[in-house]
């Protein structure tokens, strides 16, 4: 995509502090996956000759969810530019364009940096390429001064800015693109005597204009690309965004949805053809949805295989662990957990079905529920195919229905029954003849009212 060679430098180090997180701000997820895999995956597709990444002290949870990539470890974390200076000796053998990332930037597009990296090839060849955008609400951005005629002459972190520079809507989105050459040379120079006593990065652009450099700016057209996330909020903003281009994607690929913005769907969701969803549903990770199947409201759905022509809820649970086969139906206040339900078998309504099997075509009633757990260890039900559970039944785990069994209604199931058997357990009924006639009587006369015929 680009002529020159390119590298990227992703800056991860931060600690994240206004996150008030226990975990490093870039693996805060986004539609369940970790925000910089988002970036890493857009900087991919530019095939970068080489990627580093930036980690502070004892973020190994971000070395394991970068790797292959490689990481140099920035042990104080003083600021960007501090960061951007650690990898010095893994880029010393590099030349070309030297593309520098914020971590906590995930929604960038390909094209961005690809317009970056263009603008790096004018014909006066800037030194330095620098992203700018115009948020609705500029709040802690840095400020992008420029002169009269537009170009761009240094950027002021809001900290330190005047209040007729923090009026300013042009602010600094965070990437940038350097040539090698001139990159370490700017950074060595740079001061840290700011409101943060921070290394800002940002402050390259002011000493290579002094020097006799040329900076250029390139605006980003859609602000929320570009949006830094330092927040819980602007991380919501971002998961918003993330759920809106899902929902988009999921469209685009055949999958109807009444009501879209009320889908919440995961980065890893994957629909066949002719899905249709109805309002309300939200997808964890891990589920995969076969064609012709069809999501009826309130559903909540996680770690699920779901083959085709399957219908689900309304208001079913989906845990891990549950595979439903072709033709399965899953009705109402059903919670289902690391099960395997087989072709055509129904469970309707109202049951909980957990470490169980269940065979095909059978029919589990409205109240069923397998006993899997003793407070102690989780033990297995299974139920053959084309079974019968009536209403109301309690399986006690471990246990198995035979193919073909049935189970009477209200039944509290404690030993296996075998195939095409019929297994009862319950209070047998007695019917006691003209007994509710006379109860009613001898209450009427303690009460002292007349019978009414
Ligand atoms: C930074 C920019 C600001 C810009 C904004 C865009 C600087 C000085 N300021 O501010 O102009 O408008 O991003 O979102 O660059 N990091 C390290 N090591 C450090 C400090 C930070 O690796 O010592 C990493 C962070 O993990 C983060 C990125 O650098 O991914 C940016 O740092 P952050 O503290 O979020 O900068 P902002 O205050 O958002
Ligand atoms: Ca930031």
């Amino acid at each position: 995509m680009t002529t020159s060679a390119c590298a990227a430098i992703v800056l991860a180090a931060g600690a994240g502090t206004r996150m008030h997180s226990n975990r490093p701000k870039v693996l805060q997820p986004i539609a369940n996956r970790p925000m910089i895999s988002y970036l890493l995956d857009t900087v991919s597709e530019l095939a970068p000759e080489r990627t580093i990444v930036v980690v502070g002290p004892g973020m190994e949870a971000v070395k394991e969810e970068v790797s292959p990539l490689p990481t140099v470890e920035q042990t104080q974390r003083l600021g960007t530019c501090h960061a951007v200076l650690t990898t010095f000796e893994a880029m010393k053998d590099f030349s070309g364009d030297v593309l520098i990332l914020y971590g906590d930037t995930p929604l960038l597009a390909v094209t961005t940096i690809s317009k970056m990296l263009a603008a790096r090839r004018a014909s006066h060849r800037p030194e330095i390429v620098v992203l700018g955008f115009r948020p609705e609400d500029p709040g802690e951005y840095g400020r992008l001064l420029t002169d009269v005629n537009g170009n761009l002459d240094r950027i002021v972190e809001h900290k330190d800015a005047s209040p007729l520079q923090r009026a300013i809507g042009l602010c600094n989105a965070g990437m940038m693109v350097v040539d090698n050459t001139v990159l370490f040379k700017l950074l060595k120079k740079v001061k840290n005597n700011n409101g943060k006593g921070e290394y800002y990065l940002t402050d390259i652009v002011e000493i290579a204009k002094r020097t006799g450099l040329s900076c250029s700016l390139v605006e980003a057209t859609n602000s929320s690309e570009v949006m830094g996330i330092n927040t819980r909020s602007q991380l919501a903003a971002a998961e918003k965004a993330i759920q809106g281009r899902l929902r988009t994607k999921a469209l685009d690929n055949g999958v109807t949805m009444t009501d879209p913005e009320t889908v919440w769907l995961s980065s890893d969701t994957k629909f066949g053809r002719d899905v249709v969803i109805e309002p309300n549903v939200f997808f964890g990770p891990d589920v995969s949805i076969g064609d012709d199947v069809q999501v009826k409201a309130f559903c909540h759905i996680e770690g699920a295989k779901i083959a085709s022509g399957t219908k689900i809820g309304p208001f079913a649970r989906l845990r891990p662990g549950t595979e439903l086969k072709q033709g399965v139906k899953i009705g109402n206040f059903v919670e289902i957990k690391e099960a395997l339900v087989e072709q055509n078998a129904k469970i309707n309504h109202l049951s909980y079905v957990g470490d169980a099997f269940v065979g095909r075509e059978a029919n589990i009633g409205a109240g069923t529920i397998t006993c899997n757990y003793d407070g102690f260890s989780k033990e297995k039900t299974d139920i053959g195919e084309n079974a019968f559970i009536g209403s109301n039944t309690a399986l006690v785990a471990p246990i198995r229905i035979g193919k073909g069994g049935i189970v009477g209604a209200g039944s509290v199931i404690t030993e296996d029954v075998e195939p095409d058997a019929l297994a009862i357990a319950r209070g047998a009924q007695k019917n006691l003849k003209q007994r509710a006639k006379s109860f009613r009587d001898r209450r009427r006369v303690r009460k002292g009212i007349s019978d009414p015929k």
